[in-house]
């Protein structure tokens, strides 16, 4: 397994990924956008030629970072390949003090895997999703 920054050839790749297990509805160009605008941290795993997960983190200060993506093909979980992708967001960042996201209350899985990673859910957010679902807002303090 692979992991390295995203290529336009990618692209489609990971839009399906993000239509198929994210539950917002994101746009093509939400992805070029992001790429653009922060192109260290949108990565991407790849196996045997295959984009099997991504991250997008972007700067959201001089050292704070936020998770807006994470994905991993449900066939090639629990085997690290998410781990793997926060562990080298987080290399490709090192300034970063504070990394925050927000996930679904009823996102067990993201709560349990960030968890694990160190983060603690600070605050939940009511009609955080376009669909009117509350999130909680979960944060890590690095150094
Ligand atoms: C969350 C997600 C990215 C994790 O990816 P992954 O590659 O399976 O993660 P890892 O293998 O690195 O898992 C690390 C830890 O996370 C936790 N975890 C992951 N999946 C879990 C599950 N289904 N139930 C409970 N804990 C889980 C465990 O603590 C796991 O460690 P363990 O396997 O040693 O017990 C993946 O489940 C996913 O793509 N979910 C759908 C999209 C999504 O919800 N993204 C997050 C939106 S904020």
């Amino acid at each position: 397994m692979e992991i390295r920054k995203v290529r336009f050839e990618d692209m489609q790749h990971v839009y399906e990924l993000a239509e198929k297990y994210l539950r917002e509805d994101y746009t093509f160009d939400l992805f070029l956008k992001l790429w653009n605008f922060s192109p260290d941290g949108f990565l991407v795993a790849i196996e045997k030629e295959k984009i099997i997960g991504f991250i997008i983190g972007v700067k959201t200060g001089i050292d704070s970072l936020r998770i807006l993506m994470l994905a991993v093909d449900e066939k090639c979980r629990r085997k690290g390949i998410g781990s793997a992708l926060l562990k080298r967001l987080q290399f490709n960042f090192p300034e970063i003090r504070k990394i925050y996201l927000e996930t679904r209350v009823d996102n067990i899985e993201a709560i349990q895997f960030y968890k694990k990673h160190g983060f603690k859910i600070v605050e939940r957010a009511r009609d955080f999703y376009t669909d009117g679902g509350e999130a909680y807002i979960m944060e890590k303090i690095l150094f």
